[in-house]
C-alpha cells in the first residue's frame, strides 16, 4: 500500500495528539500522587541522581567500578520497591505512574520494525475516509436513503421487466457487494443514463467498504486521467509529485471507483493512462467500479480494443434504468 504524504502527515498528527493527551494525563497523575505522597518526589530525585552517577562512573572507569555499580543497582531496587509500596499504601494502582501508551507495539511512535505500525495505518485509513467524504458531495448517500419509488414501474423494452424491479435487483447487488467486499469480489460496471443513481450507489458502497477498513479511492475518470498527465508533464514540480502519489493510490487501493467514464477527453495519453490504471488493478487483483453513460457499443468505439475488452470482459455489468432523477426532482 502506497501512502499519500499529506494524509500520512495528518494521521501522524492524530498520533501526536494521542501522545500529547497521554503525556498530559501522566503529568496530572504525577501531580496528584506527589501532592499526597511527597516522598515519591524525593525518591524520583534520588533515582535521577543515580542515573547521572552511573553515566559518570562508566565514563570515568574508576578502579572500583564494579562494586560501585552494584551498590547503585541495589539502592535503586530498594528505592523502587519503596516507591511501589508508597503508591499502593496511598490507594493507587501499582502501575498508576507508568508510561501510558495507546499502542504497545510501537509505543505510539507510529513505526514498528521499520514499517508503518498498524495503529498508524488505521489512523491513515480514517483520514482516507474523511477525504472520501468531501469528494462525495452531499453525504446522504447511504443505502438506507436509497429511494426505490423514484424508479417507474414502466416495463423496459430491452429487459422486459419493470424498471423498478431491475433497480431493486441492482440495489440488492450493491448492498451485498459492499457488505461482503473481499479479494474475491468482482469488478462492477454501472451502466446507464444520467441521473439514475450510479454515483449515489457507488458512494453508498464506498462508505460501507471503507468503514470495513479497506482503502477506497474515488475519482471521476477525467480527474483520474489528468493525474497521469500532470505526473508526466510536471514531474519535478510539487503538483507532479502529488499526482504521482495519487496515481499510486489509485492503482493500489482496495477499491477504486472511477466515475463518469466517457466524459473525459480521448487523447492517446488518456487512453494509455486508462489502460494502465484498469490493467494494473486487474493484474494485481484489486477491485474497481466503473460507472458510465456509454453502451457497450459506444465503449468499443471510443476506447482501444485492449481497454474495451478489459472492461467488457472483466467487469460484471449492473444496468441502471429509469428516468433522470435530477430532472424528476426539479419538476422538469
Ligand atoms: N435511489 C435514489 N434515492 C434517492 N436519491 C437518489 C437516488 N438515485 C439518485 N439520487 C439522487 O439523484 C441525483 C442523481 O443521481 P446520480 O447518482 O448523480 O446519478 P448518475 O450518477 O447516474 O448520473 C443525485 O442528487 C442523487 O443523490
Ligand atoms: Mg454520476
Ligand atoms: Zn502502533
Amino acid at each position: 500500500m502506497a501512502y499519500d504524504g499529506k494524509l500520512l502527515a495528518r494521521a501522524r498528527g492524530e498520533l501526536e495528539n494521542i501522545r500529547r493527551n497521554n503525556r498530559d494525563e501522566m503529568q496530572r497523575r504525577y501531580a496528584e500522587v506527589t501532592a499526597r505522597v511527597p516522598e515519591i518526589c524525593r525518591i524520583d530525585e534520588r533515582l535521577r541522581a543515580h542515573m547521572a552517577q552511573l553515566v559518570r562512573l562508566t565514563i570515568g572507569k574508576g578502579p572500583d567500578l564494579k562494586e560501585r555499580l552494584a551498590e547503585i543497582r541495589d539502592e535503586n531496587l530498594d528505592l523502587q520497591m519503596r516507591r511501589a509500596e508508597l503508591l499502593t499504601e496511598a490507594g493507587f494502582q501499582s502501575d498508576y505512574l507508568d508510561e501510558i501508551v495507546a499502542c504497545p507495539l510501537c509505543r505510539d511512535t507510529g513505526m514498528f520494525e521499520g514499517r508503518v505500525c498498524s495503529c498508524l495505518d488505521k489512523l491513515y485509513n480514517r483520514e482516507l475516509t474523511k477525504e472520501l467524504g468531501t469528494l462525495m458531495r452531499r453525504g446522504d448517500e447511504r443505502f438506507e436513503n436509497f429511494d426505490l419509488s423514484l424508479y417507474p414501474q414502466t416495463v423496459d423494452p430491452r429487459t422486459g421487466a419493470p424498471q423498478r424491479d431491475t433497480m431493486r435487483m441492482v440495489f440488492d447487488a450493491c448492498r451485498r457487494y459492499a457488505e461482503g467486499f473481499s479479494e474475491s469480489s468482482p469488478n462492477l460496471l454501472f451502466q446507464g443514463g444520467t441521473g439514475l443513481g450510479k454515483t449515489f450507489l457507488s458512494a453508498c458502497i464506498a462508505r460501507v467498504v471503507s468503514a470495513r477498513g479497506f482503502s477506497v479511492c474515488y475519482d471521476t475518470a477525467s480527474a483520474a486521467l489528468e493525474y497521469y498527465e500532470r505526473a508526466k508533464f510536471s514531474r519535478d514540480l510539487p503538483e507532479g509529485e502529488a499526482a504521482a502519489l495519487r496515481i499510486r493510490r489509485m492503482e493500489s487501493c482496495g477499491l477504486m471507483i472511477l466515475d463518469d467514464l466517457g466524459t473525459e477527453m480521448t487523447t492517446p495519453m488518456a487512453q494509455s493512462a486508462l489502460y494502465t490504471l484498469v490493467n494494473s488493478r486487474l493484474v494485481n487483483g484489486r477491485k474497481t467500479i466503473i460507472s458510465t453513460n456509454l453502451t457497450n457499443d459506444e465503449l468499443s468505439k471510443r476506447y482501444t480494443p485492449q481497454i474495451a475488452s478489459r472492461i467488457l470482459g472483466e467487469f460484471k455489468t449492473l444496468p441502471f434504468v429509469g428516468e433522470d432523477i435530477r430532472r424528476l426532482r426539479h419538476g422538469g
